[in-house]
């Protein structure tokens, strides 16, 4: 498949994505270094045949983003982003970690209800996996979707050098909205200290209402100049690094992958946002996105648009009709992200060659995805009756301080959600700061209800829903139906340890 060819380079994702068994270890081979992996804990009887078992090993790589670009950057089996699981709905999953690196780290499948033990919380669902340690997650993979799966141990840092890596579960039904071949394409942003610095994204754009952030962030000073300041003003607190890369699947243009299509067909990008501070604005010259799935879910009907703003942590299908033969550029319009490296040339076959009209920066004009747009499917579990309500307000980032609060509160201080294992869980947001948070919640997607005072008739089932600053605000609805203590945390990593994190607590 072209998607998995792109993401792998040469070697198909068979070659790291095997049948259980040693005969599927032993091809992880390549990925040891000096020896036995310390697999003792899989004994070849438990490797039946209905699990599909995978080797992750996480270690230090030097990774080229770009001619001339490379840094030092955390990797799974080697690459960045880590090798793409492909597995089906309903299916075993066990993933054998080997940690590589000289700190701890654990993985987290964002988007996938795991059993809590399965959910890669240091301090709440397990151990963090030491040095030379492993760790066998195993779970069923569902919901089907375009997922993904990252470290959850020091994000900021870990996350931010590479360790974020795409779980497709594909449908076990059938497809509710048919493609010829599909794409997967993980957005980054790097600090390799080289190049001049993005202004963060502050607005967000994922309601509709917000201005670009990029424009936002610069008419604020500068993301970088900014918050830099604010760092070294406050004494001891770490500023926002200088994104100054942006990557689509570990690469900046000129080395990003060219996508290519046949004339007439459909062809599927799944887009998922791994940055720790920007939203992405993607757009295809030449072609409408037709938006199909929110965070993996599928929606009633795909809606056609212009561009796709993406918050860190959201993921968005979209479907493009390859009518126009040609050459065109794939890019984010967030003003400076093409430029750092945010562009991929998408090319019909016989088209080779052609020189594609230039990116065009910005969003004015465009038709863009916002959340009022889509109708979501009632695919939440079934509720037994109780319907509880919560309200959060998210604050802080203060003259620049990295304090970032949920009711006043920084986590481990913060109020917990607590609920019976099938009751409703409603919880309203509201945004008091100048900053958007993409708040995440483990272990269950949730509804959206209603996002700045609109009620959305049907609503969105996503498990990350990006509250715009200055008093944005979000409705949720959930169906506790997943026992255990989850996270329910903003993803930018800065906001994430600067405590703005509640648990959700369900009681089963
Ligand atoms: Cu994408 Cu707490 O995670
Ligand atoms: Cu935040």
């Amino acid at each position: 498949m072209d998607g998995a060819a792109l993401m792998h380079g040469a070697v198909g994702r068979r070659a790291f994505i095997q049948r259980a068994g040693w005969v599927g270890l032993g091809a992880f081979g390549v990925i040891g270094h000096g020896g036995p992996l310390g697999l003792g804990a899989i004994r070849p009887a438990e490797a039946a045949a209905d699990v599909r078992e995978i080797l992750l090993e996480t270690r230090q790589v030097k990774w080229e983003l770009s001619p001339g670009r490379s840094i030092t950057a955390m990797a799974y089996n080697g690459r960045v982003p880590g090798p793409e699981i492909r597995v089906k709905e309903g299916e075993r999953l066990r993933v054998v970690l080997k940690n590589s690196l000289g700190e701890p780290t654990t993985i987290h499948w964002h988007g996938v209800d795991v059993p809590n033990s399965m959910d890669g919380v240091p301090g709440i669902t397990q151990k963090p996996v030491p040095p030379g340690g492993t760790f066998v997650y195993e779970f069923e993979a569902r919901p089907a979707g375009t997922r993904w799966y990252h470290t959850h141990f020091q994000e900021h840092r870990q996350m931010d050098l590479g360790l974020v890596a795409p779980l497709i579960i594909e449908p076990a039904g059938t497809e509710p909205f048919p493609f010829d071949r599909e794409y997967t394409l993980v957005l980054d942003d790097w600090a390799t200290g080289a190049g001049r610095a993005l202004p963060a994204t502050r607005e967000g754009t994922a309601g509709g209402r917000g201005e670009m952030g990029g424009m936002m962030g610069g008419m604020m000073g500068g993301g970088m100049m900014g918050r830099g300041m604010g760092g070294m003003m406050g004494g001891g607190h770490h500023s926002t690094p200088a994104y100054d890369t942006m990557t689509i699947n570990g690469k900046a243009y000129p080395a990003t992958e060219p996508l290519r299509v046949r004339k007439g067909e459909r062809a599927r990008l799944r887009l998922i946002n791994a940055s720790a501070d920007h939203t992405h604005v993607i757009r295809l010259a030449g072609h409408q996105l037709r938006v199909t799935h929110t965070d993996g879910n599928p929606l009633v009907e795909a809606v056609a648009v212009d561009a796709v703003p993406i918050a860190p942590s959201e993921r968005y299908d979209v479907l493009v009709n390859a009518d126009r033969p040609g050459s065109w550029w794939l890019y984010c319009a967030q003003p400076g992200h093409a430029a750092a490296g945010e562009q991929a040339l998408l090319v019909y076959d016989g088209r080779e060659g052609r020189r594609p009209d230039a990116v065009k920066e910005g969003t004015a004009g465009l038709h863009l995805w916002h959340y009022s747009l889509g109708q979501g499917r009632d695919v939440l579990a079934p509720a037994s009756g109780t319907v509880r309500s919560f309200s959060q307000t998210l604050s802080g980032g203060m003259m620049g301080s990295d304090a970032w609060t949920i009711n006043g509160k920084q986590y481990p201080s913060t109020d917990p959600i607590a609920v019976n294992r099938g009751e409703r869980a409603r919880v309203r947001l509201g945004n008091m700061s100048m900053e958007a948070h993409p708040m995440h919640l483990h272990g269950q997607s949730f509804a959206v209800l209603s996002v700045n005072g609109q009620r959305l008739a049907h609503p969105l089932v996503k498990d990350s829903v990006d509250v715009e600053a200055h008093m944005g605000a979000v409705d949720i609805e959930f169906t506790a139906h997943n026992p255990g203590d989850w996270f329910f945390h903003c993803h930018k990593p800065m906001h994430m340890e600067g405590g703005m994190i509640a648990l959700v607590k369900i009681a089963g």
